[in-house]
């Protein structure tokens, strides 16, 4: 098969993370017999400076005419000053709305391998886990109305919070649709003893859990949550939550992992187009040094294979090689956790889950 994919290489280490699962999917395409076309387009602080716009109306287009999307990070010091209709930021969440991806999947998963770069104690990481954090990405503060007036102590800025029973229910679906192919276990985490937008999410959440009733569900306060997943991360196999409290939380399970470099994520709409991404940032303080972890994006695009192209035993073939390279004790500088040995580079990395590959 022929796939067209979008790429949105963005700032700082994105370029070289993207560059990396390309040549991943590359070799994937020659060993099972696809072709994957890649079109670059610009987003984020790289589009401000090209075009004065960081999500530019041809970036938008060719993703919407595009099979899939890969993007690698955005931002940077260089454009925090900018307004904040003008950030780099702002075309992710604009690039995520205009796809209609409201589904976030974030996988937070212990690579056996890995587990002494978790600050976890071993007792607490025990056997491992294995958790899907499911993020509604559509909707919430970050999308809601925004800006200044006056208040009781002067000139305040707001931001708001709203949900409909619509993109709850939505988002609430892929969760359980998931948890059915896992150990079927739900905890939909909200602060519902405060705001109103998280007892409308209870609610919903109640009435869609009496829908599946072969899933297991229960309801967490954020606060418990963020504790319970440093306490015992093993109780959790589906979260679902809401956009704010899914990025915060996504984060924390990422480090338990031992690297935010190792995390991959799918957003994805009605379609079987998605936007796949590693959870990590642009982190410019190593762009260009040939430092960066590129086992994020490498799975991400193993997710795209599998959620957006249905090719399942492609996506383990990538899987299985990054597990084999881990097992074989390779390392970037972010993992090294406490191994003693020498960190190795993106290039390095790369070549080595290329080679095997099977
Ligand atoms: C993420 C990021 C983004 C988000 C930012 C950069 C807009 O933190 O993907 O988690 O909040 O969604
Ligand atoms: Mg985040």
């Amino acid at each position: 098969m022929e796939y067209s994919i979008a790429l949105l290489k963005g700032d700082g280490i994105g370029v070289e993370i993207v560059d990396s699962a390309v040549e991943v999917l590359t070799r994937v395409g020659e060993i099972y017999g696809h072709i994957f076309n890649f079109t670059p387009y610009l987003i984020g602080g790289t589009a401000i400076d090209e075009t004065g716009e960081p999500l530019p109306k041809e970036t938008v287009d060719g993703c919407l005419a595009s099979d899939s999307v890969l993007l690698g990070a955005v931002g940077g010091p260089r454009w925090d000053d900018m307004p904040g209709d003008k950030r780099p930021e702002k075309a992710l969440l604009g690039i995520r709305y205009a796809l209609g991806l409201y589904t976030n999947l974030r996988p937070a998963k212990l690579f056996p391998a890995l587990k002494g770069a978790s600050p976890l104690r071993e007792d607490i990481v025990g056997a491992g886990f294995d958790i899907m954090i499911v993020r509604e990405l559509t909707g919430g503060i970050y999308f809601g109305d925004r800006g200044y007036r006056e208040g009781k102590f002067g000139r305040e800025a707001f931001d708001t919070e709203a949900y409909s029973i619509t993109e709850i229910e939505r988002i609430g679906k892929a969760a359980f649709d998931i948890a059915r192919k896992r150990s079927k276990r739900v905890t939909s985490i909200d602060k519902a003893n405060v705001l109103e937008t998280s007892r409308l999410w209870r609610r919903t959440m109640h009435a869609l859990a009496e829908r599946y009733p072969d899933v297991e569900y229960r309801d967490m306060l954020v606060d418990n949550a963020a504790m319970q997943l440093v306490r015992d991360p093993e109780q959790f196999d589906v979260i679902v939550t809401s956009n704010m409290f899914g990025d915060i939380l996504s984060d924390e399970a990422s480090q338990i992992t031992g690297s935010i470099g190792m995390l991959a994520s799918a957003s994805l709409g009605d379609t079987t187009r998605g936007m796949y991404e590693p959870i990590h940032g642009s982190a410019p303080d190593i762009a260009g040094q040939d430092k960066a972890n590129p086992i994020a994006t490498i799975l991400s695009a193993a997710m795209m294979l599998r959620y957006s192209f249905g090719l399942s035993a492609e996506a383990d073939s990538i899987e299985a090689a990054v597990d084999n390279v881990l097992n074989s004790g390779a390392r970037t500088a972010d993992i090294l956790g406490t191994c003693d040995g020498v960190p190795i580079g993106c290039r390095a990395m790369t070549e080595k889950v290329v080679a095997a590959l099977e």
